[in-house]
Parts: C-alpha cells; sequence; structure tokens
C-alpha cells in the first residue's frame, strides 16, 4: 500500500493525503455511515448489533433477512464468503459482515502462549508474528480478531493469566501497541489486515481467588494504575474495538458498566471504535442480579456503551424497547454507527469476500514458521542453570523423559486458533530432529489425568504420537511406566524432564487450586532424581508452578510455557545452544500457593519485609518471589554499572535521561533485557516499590561493553491521590537500571 507523498502539499491536503489508497478520510466514511443509517429499519439496527455463532442455515437466513451484522467462527475463505454472499447479495441492504475469531497467539501458525510472548520483550518481534497472524486470518476469510487479551492478573490460580501479558502495566502497553500494530498493519482496509478487539475490558484478571468469571473489587486508583493502561495503549495504538468483560467490577458487570464503558472508553479516551459484549455475557446479568429479563439487559448494555451483542440475541429486543420508549432510538443509532463506521474503515464495502487462493499460499509458510520458532526461542525463560550444564553437547546420550515430551497438542497451548496438534514439534521430535534419534531414548513415564472440566477450552485435538523409529524410542507407544523412564535415564549422559500441564488445565474456565505438577509427575521426577544423573527440568504450563523442590535438585530449570507449533525445534535450539535465552518472566513467580498474590510493583509497607518477626511477611517463608519479575538467565553473564542520571533534576513536563553501562562478562554472545525502573519516595498515596518505565533488549559479544541509555518523560511518572486526581508528584525519586525488578544499579533524580 502506497502513502501519497505530503511534503509541500497544503495544509488543507493533509488530512487526505496521510491516508494510504482505497482508505477513506473519517468524514467521507461519516457521511456514507450517516447515509445508511437513514435507510434502516429499527429491525435492520438491531440486526447490525447482532453476532451469532457459526454458519448454520439458520444464521443464513437470519443474514439474508438482515438480522445479522456478524458471525464468529467461520474459518475458510469458502464458507466465509458464502455467508457474506448472504449478506452482501441477498439482504435488503447489502451491507457486509465482519467475521471474527479468536486469534489470541497465531491462527494456523501457533505462536507461544501470550504470558510467555511477553516476556520476550521484543515488540517489533511480537508485532511481526500478530501481521503473520493477520495474514493467515484473513486468508481464511476472518476480519476481526478477539485478541489482543490484555488483563493484568496477579494470581496465576486464575487459568487465563496464561492468555494475558502478566502483572506489568507498562510492559502491557507496549505489548498491546506492538499486537495492535501487527494486526491491523497499516490499514485495516489491506487485504492482510485484521480489525482487532481489546479484551476483556476490565480487570477481568482480578477475579477474587483466581476463580473464573468471579467478582472483583478494586479501588478506582488501582483500576487506573494497574488494570486501564494497556487498554490505553491499545486505544493509542488505534484499535479497532473491545470487548467488555464478564465479571463484575465493584459490583456492576463488565457489560453494563456505563463508568468504564463509556466515562473512562468514550469520553476521556475518546475511542471511536464500536465494544462486543464476551459471550454470552448480556444473558447474564439475569444470573448477576442486575437486569429482570434479556430485554433489560439489552438495554442495560446498549445504555452502558456496549454496541454488539455476542451470541445472545438479547438485542432482538431492540425495536420493541424503542416504541416502548424504553431506550432512546439515539443510543441505537449512535451503537450502529460505530459498527458501520469499522466496517467502512476495514474495507468491508469494497471487499467483502476473501480470496481462496491465498490459504493455499499464505498459511503455515516456512516464513510464518520461522516466526514462531524465533518468538518461541525468546520467551522461554532459564530459571536456573547449576555448573554451565547448559547448553547440552550434542554428542552425549540424552533421555527425554516426561508426559509432555511428545505430546503435541499441549505445545500450542490453549486458545489456539486454528492451530492443528499435528503440525506442532514435540520436545521429542525436536531433539531428535538436532542430535539424531541414536543419541536419544525416550519413556513417557507417567499419564497426567485430564481435569473434565477444562474440556473443550479451545485445544486442539490430540495427535497421536510422533512416530519417530525404533532403538532408544522403542517406548513410544507403550504406556507410561516410570520403570521404562528409569531405565532410559541410567542409560543416558542426562535427562531432559518434560513435566508441566496439560494445555487443557489453563486458559478459560481452567482455574486451579493449587500450583502443583498434577497426576504422579513428582513420583517420576523423584524416580529420575535417583539415578543421579543431570536433570534438565522442560517446564511445560500456563502458570508458574511449584517448583523450590526443582531447585534443589535439577541442575538446569528452563521454563518453555507453551511455546506454539514450533515448540520443540525452539526448545532444542535452546538446550543446544544454537541460541542463549532471553526470555524474562512477565510475572513475578510464587514460591508457593500460599504467597499468591505476590507481584514486584507492590506499595510499600510501614513495615517493610525483613527477616526480623515484626514486619510484613510469613514465619514460614522469606517475603519474596521465588524468582522476581523481569529475571531470566542466558547463557553469558552481564555486569551493571556506571548508572548516571544525566537529568538530576526535571520539570513535570520534562524527561528523565539516565544511563548505565552493561557489559558482556561471559565467555558467549548473549541478550540481555536491561530494565528501568523508578519510585517516588512520597506521594500523595504510597507508591509502588518500583515501577517499570522502559526496557530494551541488548545484545553483546564476550567482553563487549554499551552505555544503554533510557529517556523517560515525567509525564510517566504521575499517579492519582484518593480523590483520583492525577498528578506528577514532585520531589525525590529511586531510579535503576537493572536486570531484573529486584536488583540493579540504583540512582536518584529530583522532579521539581
Ligand atoms: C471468551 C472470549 C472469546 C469469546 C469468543 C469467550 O468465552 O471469554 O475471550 O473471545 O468467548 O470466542
Amino acid at each position: 500500500m502506497r502513502v501519497l507523498h505530503r511534503v509541500f502539499l497544503p495544509s488543507i491536503l493533509i488530512l487526505t493525503t496521510t491516508l494510504a489508497f482505497g482508505q477513506q478520510s473519517p468524514s467521507d466514511i461519516d457521511n456514507k455511515v450517516d447515509a445508511l443509517l437513514k435507510q434502516m429499519t429499527l429491525e435492520e439496527k438491531a440486526g447490525q448489533l447482532t453476532q451469532l455463532a457459526n454458519k448454520t442455515p439458520e444464521s443464513l437466513q437470519a443474514i439474508r433477512e438482515g438480522k445479522v451484522g456478524s458471525l464468529l467462527g467461520v474459518l475458510g475463505a469458502e464458507n466465509a464468503n458464502e455467508a457474506q454472499r448472504a449478506a452482501v447479495e441477498h439482504s435488503r441492504l447489502k451491507i457486509p459482515l465482519i467475521l471474527g475469531f479468536d486469534v489470541i497467539h497465531g491462527y494456523r501458525t501457533v505462536f507461544p502462549v501470550p504470558i510467555a510472548s511477553t516476556g520476550s520483550f521484543d515488540m517489533p518481534l511480537l508485532e511481526q508474528a500478530e501481521r503473520v497472524a493477520a495474514k493467515e486470518a484473513t486468508a481464511s476469510g476472518v476480519k476481526w480478531v478477539f485478541a489482543p487479551m490484555l488483563d493484568i492478573a496477579r494470581d496465576p490460580r486464575w487459568g487465563r493469566i496464561v492468555e494475558g501479558i502478566g502483572e506489568d502495566p507498562y510492559l502491557g502497553s507496549m505489548v498491546a501497541a506492538a499486537k495492535v500494530r501487527g494486526f491491523q498493519g497499516k490499514s485495516m482496509a489491506d487485504s492482510d489486515s485484521v480489525v482487532s478487539c481489546a479484551k476483556h475490558y476490565v480487570a477481568y484478571g482480578a477475579a477474587e481467588g483466581g476463580r473464573d468469571y468471579n467478582t472483583v473489587d478494586i479501588s478506582e486508583q488501582l483500576l487506573r494504575e494497574i488494570y486501564l493502561p494497556p487498554f490505553k495503549g491499545a486505544v493509542d495504538a488505534g484499535i479497532g474495538t473491545f470487548m467488555s468483560s464478564f465479571q463484575d467490577l465493584n459490583g456492576v458487570p463488565g457489560v453494563a458498566n456505563h463508568h468504564t464503558l463509556t466515562d473512562i472508553l468514550r469520553d476521556e479516551w475518546k475511542f471511536n471504535g464500536f465494544v462486543v459484549s464476551d459471550w454470552g455475557a448480556i444473558h447474564e446479568l439475569l444470573a448477576h442480579g442486575f437486569a429482570a429479563d434479556d430485554a433489560d439487559a439489552a438495554a442495560k448494555a446498549l445504555k452502558a456503551g456496549v454496541d454488539m451483542d455476542m451470541v445472545d440475541n438479547a438485542f432482538e429486543h431492540i425495536p420493541e424497547l424503542v416504541r416502548s420508549g424504553k431506550l432512546p432510538e439515539i443510543v441505537v443509532d449512535e451503537a450502529v454507527r460505530r459498527v458501520l463506521r469499522v466496517k467502512f474503515e476495514a474495507g468491508l464495502f469494497d471487499h467483502p469476500y476473501a480470496d481462496p487462493n491465498r490459504e493455499k499460499t499464505d498459511i503455515l509458510t516456512p516464513e510464518n514458521l520461522q516466526v514462531a520458532r524465533k518468538l518461541a526461542q525468546e520467551s522461554m525463560v532459564l530459571l536456573q542453570n547449576k555448573g554451565d550444564v547448559l547448553p547440552l553437547a550434542k554428542n552425549k546420550t540424552v533421555a527425554v523423559i516426561g508426559p509432555l515430551a511428545d505430546d503435541k497438542a499441549s505445545q500450542l497451548g490453549p486458545w489456539a486458533g486454528n492451530g492443528q496438534a499435528t503440525d506442532a514439534v514435540s520436545p521429542l521430535e525436536g531433539i531428535v530432529a538436532k542430535i539424531g534419534k541414536e543419541h536419544v531414548l525416550y519413556a513417557k513415564g507417567v499419564d497426567i489425568p485430564s481435569y473434565e472440566k477444562t474440556l473443550g477450552a479451545g485445544v486442539a485435538a490430540p495427535a497421536p504420537p510422533s512416530a519417530t523409529g525404533v532403538g532408544g524410542m522403542a517406548n513410544l507407544n507403550k504406556p507410561a511406566s516410570v520403570d521404562d523412564a528409569v531405565a532410559a535415564a541410567k542409560k543416558a549422559d542426562v535427562v531432559v524432564l518434560c513435566l508441566g500441564e496439560l494445555a487443557g488445565m489453563t486458559g478459560e474456565a481452567s482455574s486451579r487450586a493449587s500450583l502443583d505438577f498434577p497426576g504422579d509427575q513428582l513420583k517420576l521426577a523423584n524416580a529420575v532424581l535417583a539415578t543421579k544423573k543431570p536433570v534438565i527440568l522442560v517446564v511445560e504450563s500456563g502458570r508458574p508452578l511449584d517448583i523450590r523442590w526443582a531447585t534443589f535438585h535439577t541442575q538446569a530449570i528452563l521454563q518453555a510455557w507453551f511455546p506454539g507449533v514450533q515448540a520443540g525445534n525452539a526448545i532444542t535450539d535452546v538446550l543446544f545452544g544454537d541460541v542463549s535465552p532471553s526470555g524474562r518472566l512477565a510475572i513475578s513467580w510464587p514460591r508457593t500457593l500460599g504467597e499468591i498474590p505476590i507481584y514486584y510493583n507492590h506499595r510499600a509497607t510501614g513495615r517493610p519485609g525483613s527477616p526480623d518477626r515484626w514486619h510484613t511477611g510469613y514465619l514460614d517463608l522469606p517475603n519474596t518471589p521465588l524468582f522476581p519479575f523481569g529475571y531470566g538467565l542466558t547463557y553469558s553473564k552481564f555486569s551493571y554499572s556506571h548508572l548516571a542520571v544525566k537529568t538530576p533534576t526535571i520539570a513535570p513536563d520534562g524527561t528523565l535521561q539516565v544511563t548505565a553501562e552493561i557489559e558482556n562478562t561471559g565467555s558467549r554472545e548473549a541478550t540481555e533485557v536491561v530494565q528501568v525502573y523508578v519510585h517516588d519516595r512520597v506521594g500523595p498515596t504510597s507508591r509502588p516499590v518500583r515501577e517499570l518505565k522502559g526496557f530494551e533488549r541488548v545484545t553483546l559479544r564476550p567482553g563487549e561493553r554499551k552505555a544503554v541509555d533510557f529517556s523517560v518523560k515525567a509525564n510517566d511518572l504521575g499517579s492519582y491521590d484518593p480523590q483520583v486526581h492525577w498528578a506528577v508528584n514532585p520531589g525525590t525519586y529511586d531510579v535503576w537500571v537493572a536486570p531484573d525488578s529486584a536488583s540493579g544499579v540504583q540512582g536518584t533524580f529530583e522532579v521539581k
């Protein structure tokens, strides 16, 4: 898409000349929207605000009758085009559908789960991954993705922590912007761009007890400082749509929350796109005790600021609500305007159909898989590497043991788009491909029993185990046996032990009341550890698990999360040193369940943690996580020194400039994620002990040093007082340039 040259043009032309060819200016679009709106009956307006699931004979008929504005879950260009034809060729006003789908971490080329890829701290690569996802989704007829998922979470019991951006609002807003840029590209109207959708607005991740869909009661200050910033980041990046959340916030369900949907999103942030409800959430207002019936629920959702109803069919009550005077038509018109505007901006009126040829050329290509492999490499976190046992030499005999070693479906993680288990490379397959099957012994050891409750959470169907061959692979099709695992370990030089959770144990409706390794996995671990062979633990999970045992008894721990379609290749690239690990934790890693919630940006208390008894903390555990936010090892070592605050005093509209020297003091090239944190010493509320304000991935050769510079706008240091007035507080601030949230070199500066 070419952008017109805009130098030396009269200023009056600038608006139109910044638009890509084919794009329409906002005023053109508004005129077209108004013209269309004038022709619409109340029933057709309600139709535009209605989304149904799947292409069925009934939904096709409803589309032809003008009763549907969107379908979700229609995959494949031919299917999409058939549905679209019903709207564009057979409905009275010929308004195209917008076809949506959950493309949370890839469409068919499945990327690592978001909690993992957030930890890459690699914004250009995240953007590139979502470009790939957009290209694949549009090739399959999907023009709207229900992503990025932007829920901050501080409680790993909550199953959807896997889908989100971890615990930090600054990192979350950077990820939000990168993903929106990737999905929407230069223009949503481009044939390989999608409209993206920020969800779940808002504070869904603060569910009490980590139980999915559960109530949330938090202060306005916490809402604004922690939970809202990623969503604001998405708005600033030009996102097209939002999805409201299921849960109640301080008693008001997300789908009917005027304060969040209208006061903040529309009035403060000037968001111009449309809001869709989450699946079934309008009808759930009845169960919340917030609406008497579906008509009441529909009116409450619309008046609060929801524009489109996902699958409830509650908006079929719109005509009667308007005619009976219970719902002003102007509210409906405004919602229809927003939906139509996005459809115009997405180019759907000009190009409603998908090109079926692209399905053959654009999906699961070697280039796409390469992006998935790179993002997976960068998303894993090396938590421990005693005696530099990693990277492994390629000529050793490796026993690959554990229930996840050859579980292809779990590699993809939950909400795996249109991912297929058969596409995934298991860790076993990756290791065999890297060092040859003559060097590999395999035993599953134990099975992980699945929880019935987690079935259907978007996990692709299981594939048969990979047929890697005979010899050391003799256990491939045998039932899991701890004895086989011990025998394999005894014959090997080193054990790669693949433990964790099944993908279906994380994601929506998959909260857990425990952080343990389900089933008999620890029995297997103990038996393998008793062989005294060096053990590399590879953990695949959607949440931090209790790995205290492993820090004592294994040599190395690689947190691989669910790495996606290239899992096995990427894990193997890291284990054998073809790349140095560079992923970092996007959440603080608790020692055990009882520490939850634990997060790095907690407020200062009057009695900060200390070994002395009369301080905040526990009698039986230190007051720290097992691993802090931002933590992750590489195959080298980095020193931090020479911190210099170049602007010791800044004005509230000024910019902090700080630099520190980073040196690779190890013997391998590696990439360090250099982070900058601040702390406001005295504020109108007690401030977090640290807040992330910047980061940079820096690759250095052995012995190489680099001065890494950061600029932080004073404006980004502001906070809310208890009356929710925002201000940049004058006074002294601490600043750290650091490898994680618990260390680093420190200085101070003043805001005056
Ligand atoms: C989930 C959303 C998802 C929607 C549509 C809901 O159950 O909460 O994240 O986008 O389903 O699939």
